[in-house]
C-alpha cells in the first residue's frame, strides 16, 4: 500500500475480528477463487439452517435467472428467531425500539417469535397463502419487523414500501405485485408529528382500482382519527388475537421469493426487484458477520428505514439471523434536536453504528452550528466500529465521522451495495482492510467486481469505467417481477459479456486496486441515499397536463443531499416570473409530492419556453446539467436547435 492507505486496523482488531487482518481476507479470497461453488456452500452450510439441506450449489442452466441452493428448503424467520431460542438465547434482547418521543421497549428473541407466530397465524386465517404478496407500508416499528417475518414465516412474499411514498406509488406497487393484501398504521409518528398512513391507503384503494386486495390490517400506533371501510379493515390487535403463539414455518425452497422491493431505473416505471430466500438470506447474515463483525455482545444499530433494502439485509433479517441485538429508531435524526443520534448512542451503549453520508453532512452542520448538538457532548466511547451507505462519502465528511463520532479509534467500513445485490459487494472489512477515505476499498470475499469498458473488456487500474460483477452471487436479484425480459436487458446487456451490470461508474486506484465509486451511468440520481430516476419525475410533471407541456430532470451536486433533484419545465402558457412562477414552482413541487412522494420534489424548478434540443428533437440533458450547475456552457453547442435558451434556462425569478 502506498501513498493512499491511511488507517490501519489496530492491533486489537486484527486480533479478534471474525477477519483477522489481510491474509486472512486474501485466504478468503482465494478459496472463493480456487473452487467458487465449493466456497458458497461452505458458508450456505455455516449460516443457514436448512431443513433440506441442498445438493445443488449454482445452477446456471438458465442464465442468467441463476439459482442457488435450489433442492434446498428452509424458512426464513426460523433462521432469525427459532433456531436462536432452542440454542438458549430467548430471553436475550433482540429489538431495543425507542420511539419518536423517546420511549423504549425491549422485544426478546422468544417475544418477537411469539408476536410474529401470532400474526403469521391471522394472516394464514385470512387466507393469505404461500407465494401471495404482502404489501407493509408501516413506519419503522417492532410491528413492521414482525409484519416481514411473519410473511416470512408462511412463505408470503412481503413487498415494503417506504412510508414516504404517496398513494398514488403505493397504488402502482400494490397493482403490480398483485397484493392480496395491505399491512399499515394508523399514523405514523415522526418529529414530533402524527403523519397519516391509513389515509393514503384508503386513496391508493379508492375506487376499487386493485382489484386483488381483500384486507387491510391497521397497527394502532397513535390512536388518531382514521376511516374505516367494514368488511376490507381490520385491527392488527384484534387479528392477532387469541391467535396461538406457534406456527409452524412453511419449509419453502431456497428460490422463493422472499420479498420484493421496487426501485427507480431508467425508465418512468419502478421495478420490482425479486430475492430468492436461501441466497438472499445466506448473504444478510454473512456480510452482518464480517462487515460489522457483529459479536455476541454488540448492540447494532442501522438508522435506515424498513422501506429500503439497508432496512430489510441489516435490520430484519441480517442481525437476526446472526442472534443480535440491535436498535429499531422510529424518529428521526434531527428531534428533538440534532443531538438525537449521539444522544442515543450513549443511552443504549451502541457498539456498531451504520447510517448514511447524508445523515452525517447534515449532522456535521448541526454540529458546527451549535456546540449543544456536538458529538463531543456525548459518552461515545462505546462504538468501536462506524459504517457507510447508500452514496459515495467524502473525504472530509469521512474524517469527521472518524474523528468527532469514532474518537479516532472506530474503523469505517464503507459499504458499496444496491437494491439487487441484498447485500455489501465492495467493503472493507474492519480487522483486515486498511481504510481510505472514500473509497469502498475491496470487493467482499466471493464478489467477483469488476471494471471494464462498454464491451466488457477489463480496463487498468487508474482507469474509470463500468462497475461489472463477474459471477453471480447467492444474493443477487433473480428478476424483476412481472417483468424479466426488463431485468435482462437492464443488467445483462448482450455486449457485456454475461457480466452483472451495476449501473455505476467506477474507478481503482492504480497502486492499491480500492475502489472508488463515481456516480451512477444511467438516469438514476441519489439524492439523500434515496434512488430517483429522472424519467419517473419527468413523467409525474407531465402528468399535470393542465400546466406542463413538457419537462426534463437533472441532477446537480449538493453539499449536503448529494445530489439535489432539478427540473427543467416548459408550461402550456407564457413563461412565468417573479412571484408568479414561485408559486407555479411550489404546485408543481406539490403535484410531484402527490404522485411519487415527497423525497422526490425538485429543489430547483425552472421555467423555458423549450428545452436545449437537437436538431432531431432530443434534449440535451449534458447541457441542462451545467446550467443546473450554474456553470457557463463552455462544450460544442453547435448541435443546438436554440442555443439561446440555455441562457433563458439559467435566469433565476
Ligand atoms: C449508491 C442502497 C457509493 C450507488 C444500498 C448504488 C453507493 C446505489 C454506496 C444503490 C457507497 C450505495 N458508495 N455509492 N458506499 N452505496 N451507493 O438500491 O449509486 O438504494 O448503485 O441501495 O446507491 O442504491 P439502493
Amino acid at each position: 500500500m502506498t501513498q493512499t492507505a491511511l488507517y490501519q486496523p489496530s492491533a486489537e482488531w486484527q486480533a479478534n475480528a471474525h477477519v483477522k487482518g489481510m491474509a486472512a481476507y486474501q485466504s478468503l479470497v482465494d478459496e472463493a477463487d480456487r473452487d467458487y461453488e465449493g466456497y458458497w456452500a461452505r458458508l450456505a452450510r455455516e449460516f443457514i439452517s436448512w431443513k433440506t439441506p441442498f445438493t445443488q450449489v449454482l445452477d446456471s442452466s438458465e442464465a442468467p435467472f441463476f439459482k442457488w441452493f435450489a433442492d434446498g428448503r428452509l424458512n426464513a424467520s426460523y433462521n432469525c428467531l427459532d433456531r436462536h431460542i432452542e440454542a438458549g438465547k430467548g430471553d436475550k434482547t433482540a429489538l431495543i425500539f425507542e420511539a419518536d418521543d423517546g420511549a423504549v421497549a425491549r422485544v426478546s428473541y422468544s417475544e418477537l417469535l411469539t408476536r410474529v407466530a401470532q400474526l403469521a397465524n391471522a394472516l394464514k386465517a385470512r387466507g393469505v397463502k404461500k407465494g401471495d404478496r404482502v404489501v407493509i407500508y408501516m413506519s419503522m416499528s417492532v410491528e413492521g419487523v414482525a409484519a416481514m417475518q411473519a410473511c416470512a414465516r408462511i412463505g408470503a412474499t412481503h413487498s415494503v414500501v417506504f412510508g414516504g411514498f404517496s398513494a398514488q406509488s403505493l397504488r402502482d406497487r400494490i397493482q403490480d405485485a398483485g397484493a392480496v393484501m395491505v399491512i399499515t398504521a394508523d399514523e405514523q409518528q415522526r418529529g414530533g408529528k402524527a403523519l397519516p398512513l391509513k389515509a393514503i391507503v384508503d386513496e391508493a384503494l379508492e375506487g376499487g382500482s386493485c382489484p386483488t386486495l381483500k384486507d387491510v390490517i391497521v397497527y394502532k400506533r397513535t390512536g388518531g382519527k382514521i376511516n374505516w371501510v367494514e368488511g376490507r379493515d381490520l385491527w392488527l390487535h384484534d387479528v392477532t388475537q387469541g391467535q396461538a403463539s406457534t406456527c409452524e414455518p412453511e419449509w419453502v425452497e431456497a428460490e422463493h421469493p422472499l420479498f420484493l422491493l421496487y426501485t427507480s431505473g431508467s425508465t418512468g416505471k419502478p421495478k420490482g426487484v425479486q430475492h430468492s430466500t436461501g441466497g438472499y438470506l445466506l448473504h444478510a447474515a454473512l456480510t452482518t458477520k464480517w462487515t460489522f463483525d457483529l459479536q455476541d455482545s454488540d448492540v447494532f444499530w442501522c438508522t435506515a428505514d424498513i422501506g429500503w433494502v439497508t432496512g430489510h439485509s441489516y435490520i430484519t433479517y441480517g442481525p437476526l439471523a446472526l442472534g443480535g441485538t440491535e436498535i429499531v429508531f422510529e424518529g428521526v435524526p434531527t428531534y428533538p434536536d440534532a443531538g438525537r443520534f449521539w444522544q442515543m448512542i450513549e443511552k443504549h451503549k451502541v457498539t456498531v453504528f451504520y447510517t448514511a453520508p447524508t445523515a452525517i453532512r447534515s449532522l456535521i452542520k448541526a454540529a458546527e452550528g451549535s456546540e449543544a448538538v456536538h458529538p463531543a457532548r456525548y459518552d461515545l466511547s462505546s462504538l468501536r466500529l462506524l459504517g457507510s451507505v447508500g452514496e459515495p462519502i467524502n473525504p472530509a465528511a469521512w474524517e469527521w465521522y472518524h474523528k468527532h463520532v469514532g474518537g479516532s479509534r472506530c474503523p469505517i467500513v464503507d459499504t458499496f451495495w444496491q437494491t439487487e445485490t441484498g447485500g455489501h459487494m465492495i467493503t472493507p472489512l474492519p480487522g483486515a482492510t486498511p481504510l481510505v477515505p472514500g473509497s469502498c476499498t475491496l470487493p467482499f470475499p466471493g464478489i467477483t467486481t469488476a471494471i471494464v469498458d462498454e464491451l466488457g473488456n477489463d480496463v487498468p487500474n487508474g482507469q474509470g469505467g463500468i462497475l461489472v460483477v463477474k459471477k453471480p452471487w447467492p444474493s443477487m436479484i433473480r428478476t424483476i417481477w412481472n417483468d424479466p425480459e426488463r431485468f435482462k436487458s437492464s443488467y445483462y446487456p448482450a455486449e457485456l459479456k454475461g457480466y452483472y451490470l451495476a449501473g455505476d461508474g467506477a474507478i481503482r486506484d492504480a497502486d492499491t486496486g480500492y475502489f472508488t465509486i463515481t456516480g451512477r451511468i444511467d438516469d438514476v440520481l441519489n439524492v439523500s441515499g434515496h434512488r430517483m430516476g429522472t424519467m419517473e419525475i419527468e413523467s409525474a410533471l407531465v402528468s399535470c397536463t393542465e400546466l406542463v407541456a413538457e419537462a426534463a430532470v437533472v441532477g446537480r451536486p449538493d453539499d449536503t443531499t448529494g445530489e439535489a433533484i432539478c427540473a427543467f419545465v416548459v408550461l402550456k402558457r407564457a413563461r412565468p416570473h417573479g412571484d408568479e412562477a414561485k408559486a407555479i414552482a411550489k404546485q408543481l413541487r406539490d403535484w410531484v409530492a402527490k404522485e411519487i412522494g415527497p423525497i422526490a420534489k425538485p429543489k430547483d424548478i425552472r421555467f423555458g419556453d423549450n428545452l436545449p434540443k437537437t436538431r432531431s428533437g432530443k434534449i440535451m440533458r449534458r447541457l441542462l446539467r451545467n446550467v443546473a450547475k450554474g456553470e457557463s456552457v463552455t462544450q460544442d453547442t453547435s448541435t443546438l436547435e436554440n442555443p439561446a435558451i440555455l441562457e433563458q434556462l439559467g435566469q433565476a425569478y
